[in-house]
């Protein structure tokens, strides 16, 4: 089994290991006279629903289902989780396990948060994009309808537990669109990890090294920058572009997919700009080889009238992710005439 120690303001473990869903029970702290509030929604329900409960038998457990997708990260959906919750006395001593994608773990993070001022929770994401990501990091939030992730607050897990052969029964786009985070990881701090990727990789082979490799690289920026002032912000690498084509094609496209998108239209904008020195076709080669989109069919004035309106604004400047080579990244603010300059430089 492969562990991650993670150092925030709490510290946590992250296991990874193929087939760990089947140690859950041995994994759990234990703590006597605690109830686990099993959050999950329908797909991961129905594909492993009675595996885990049969799994956790010997505790108490009590299980809350959600819709699939990014609208049960709602207010209502959350008022209804917490009166769930409430009814069924769950208290300070207490554990949530959110079992699902980033979804689960966005909105049962956020609710073990708030409920009571705070119970703690575990992590068990079924998705690469959450067990790459999401799941680390303690970032939680729900969404409004004024934009993505409005709400929300830093609240990292007791553990996370990461079991890859869940990949296997992720639909082509939910993969991809983890393989588009993957990707990112490469592009930002890590060539090796990025040739690794070029030959293109597959929800049935053993990823628990990518898995690893990834909770590393993400664990050691949490650990430099936990509230996202500084540093962390290179993880955003594409996301400007990202959440405006997310909101211009309403959600029809996956996160990942969009970050595919946006990092390619950087790498144009950059090597454009004589910043990056190395080779725009090997980063498209490694985008189509895992089957994501390289262009979007939006243009510059469509996506900025969005971009203008982008959460992550402060003030007039938007801090954007400068890629010099694969690997290596910087920060820069832009102003939005800059900002668009050099967005136009990237999109085909
Ligand atoms: N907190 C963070 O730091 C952070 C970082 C990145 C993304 N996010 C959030 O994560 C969310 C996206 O996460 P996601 O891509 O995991 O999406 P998701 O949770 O919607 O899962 C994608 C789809 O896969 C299904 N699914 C989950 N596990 C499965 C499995 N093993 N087999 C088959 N189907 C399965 C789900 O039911 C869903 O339909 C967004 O809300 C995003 O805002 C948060
Ligand atoms: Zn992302």
């Amino acid at each position: 089994m492969e562990k991650v120690t993670v150092s925030t303001s709490s510290k946590y473990e992250i296991l990874i290991e193929k087939g760990l869903r089947k140690k859950v029970k041995d994994l759990l702290p234990k703590k006597d006279d605690c109830k686990y509030i099993l959050l999950t929604d329908e797909n991961v329900d129905r594909l492993y629903g009675a595996e885990m409960s049969a799994e956790l038998s010997e505790y108490k457990v009590i299980k809350y289902v959600l819709k699939p997708g990014e609208n049960s990260k709602s207010f209502e959906e959350l008022q209804k989780f917490l009166e769930f919750m409430a009814r069924e006395d769950v208290n300070a001593s207490d554990i949530l396990i959110a079992f699902g994608g980033g979804v689960v773990g966005d909105f049962g993070g956020f609710a073990a948060g708030i409920y009571r001022r705070g119970i703690e929770y575990i992590q068990l994401p079924t998705t690469l994009l959450s067990q790459v990501d999401s799941s680390v990091g303690g970032k939680t939030a729900v969404n409004l309808s004024e934009g993505k992730n409005m709400v929300g607050l830093f609240k990292q897990p007791l553990a996370v537990y990461c079991d890859p052969d869940f990949f296997k029964t992720l639909e082509d786009q939910d993969f991809s669109s983890g393989v588009g985070e993957v990707i990112k990881y490469g592009v930002l701090f890590d060539r090796e990890l990025f040739e690794v990727l070029s030959h293109g990789i597959d929800k049935n082979q053993d990823l628990s090294q990518i898995v690893k490799k990834c909770v590393e690289l993400k664990r050691d920026i949490v650990e430099a920058d936990e509230y996202d002032n500084g540093k962390r912000q290179l993880l955003n690498l594409g996301h400007t572009l990202a959440h405006a084509i997310e909101i211009k094609a309403e959600y029809g496209i996956t996160h990942g997919r969009a970050v595919a998108i946006g990092t390619m239209v950087m790498v144009r904008a950059c090597k454009e700009e004589g910043i990056f020195i190395g080779e725009v076709q090997q980063v498209e080669n490694c985008m189509q080889r895992n089957n994501l989109p390289t262009s979007t069919e939006f243009s510059v004035e469509e996506l900025f009238e969005l971009i203008e309106r982008d959460k992550k604004r402060r003030g007039s400047y938007i801090n954007e992710i400068l890629i010099e080579e694969i690997g290596k990244c910087r920060l820069q603010k832009f102003d939005f005439t800059g900002l668009r300059q050099l967005i136009e430089k990237g999109i085909k």
